[in-house]
């Protein structure tokens, strides 16, 4: 019996062109490349442009995960965009995509899960596909999280970085056996008494300004493998693949020792993991698209091949998804 999913029919990103390394952060606060490198793995990260948006950089990853598909605009009828940096508190972001990229027709909106938003937006944009309701989505990650950092804070501005990914999800029938392409399964979680660990400690209806993240970065660090682990089982469980069948691991990008723990207590083999967190930093909705399109570009993930994808954020809210691409 055929089911339907959604199949990915193109990926694109964009990253903003001024590059910091950590010796440039390193004549700002007191840090070492070192240090950023030993604690993190992150090495650089890009910064937008003054008056370069999240916005445009969602639309130039969108331009390009369309041109991936080799669609154009007008075959889109959803546009879901994952962010916790909007250009303003609204309309939503997504809106200046849709505008940007000529759509007049079908609907655009945003959802907010920080770190796990791309995850969470794969959830929703898989429901309204497989329910007939939308043909083809655009979801993208966009973040410019260089505008909420205190660069006097050295515990938290060295992680984190600005960019921009996009995939384009059709829903197509699938035999519905192991062959199926697309999303295979998704599972979210979240636990709001974590929520006072990594946040913003501004707000519309708190402060009226757009305050800078504030994290405790070692409780955030001491639950980070268990989650993420947690909804990896979940998502072997509901399919009954394991560790041993996927081709490609693309984690969110946060910190190169939490990846590197979470591969090993499952069993992935390091060679599987998709690293971009060196070169991006923390990029948070943004890095698992930005990710998937390395590997992408470099013909490592091809049709076919088995991708697990995971994140884990404030809240905390955490979540995983496999798909065949
Ligand atoms: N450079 C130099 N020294 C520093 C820096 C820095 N950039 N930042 C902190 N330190 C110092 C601290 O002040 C402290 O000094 P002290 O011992 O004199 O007090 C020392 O280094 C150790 O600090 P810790 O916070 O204990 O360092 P830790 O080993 O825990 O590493 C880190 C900190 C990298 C933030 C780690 O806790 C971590 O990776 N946590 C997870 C954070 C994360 O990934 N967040 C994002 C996930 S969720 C999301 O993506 C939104």
């Amino acid at each position: 019996m055929t089911v339907t999913r959604s199949v990915v029919l193109g990926c694109g990103s964009y990253l903003p062109s001024r590059i910091l390394s950590n010796d440039d952060l390193a004549r700002s606060v007191e840090t070492t490349d070192e240090w950023i490198v030993q604690r993190t793995g992150i090495r650089e990260r890009h910064i937008a442009a003054p008056g370069e948006l999240t916005s445009d950089l969602a639309l130039q990853a969108a331009r390009a995960a369309l041109a991936n598909a080799r669609l154009d605009p007008s075959a889109i009828d959803l546009i879901v965009l994952a962010t916790s940096t909007p250009d303003q508190t609204f309309p939503a972001t997504a809106v200046a995509v849709q505008a940007g990229l000529g759509m007049t027709h079908g609907a655009a909106f945003d959802l907010q899960a920080v770190c796990s938003g791309f995850i969470y937006a794969l959830q929703v944009v898989d429901g309204l596909l497989r329910s007939g309701a939308y043909k083809r989505a655009l979801v993208i990650g966009a973040e410019t999280f260089s505008r909420i950092l205190d660069w006097t804070d050295r515990t938290t501005c060295v992680l984190f970085g600005d960019g921009a990914g996009a995939l384009v999800l059709e829903a197509q029938q699938q035999p519905g056996d192991r062959s199926d392409r697309g999303i295979l399964t998704t599972h979210l979680r979240s636990d709001g008494r974590h929520r006072g660990k990594l946040y913003v400690d501004g707000g519309v209806s708190s402060t009226q300004t757009v305050g800078h993240l504030r994290m405790e970065g070692r409780e955030v660090f001491k639950h980070a493998v268990a989650m993420i682990t947690d909804v990896i089982d979940a998502a072997f469980k509901a399919t009954g693949y394991t560790a041993a069948d996927i081709d490609w691991f693309v984690p969110h990008q946060a910190n190169k020792r939490i990846i590197d723990g979470s591969a090993h207590k499952l069993g992935i083999a390091p060679e599987k993991v998709v690293i971009t967190v060196d070169r991006h930093g923390n990029t948070s909705a943004a890095s698992i698209p930005l990710a998937l399109f390395d590997a992408v570009a470099d013909r490592r993930i091809k049709r076919g091949h088995l991708v697990l994808l995971e994140a884990m954020g404030g809240g905390f809210t955490w979540g995983s998804a496999l798909l065949r691409w």
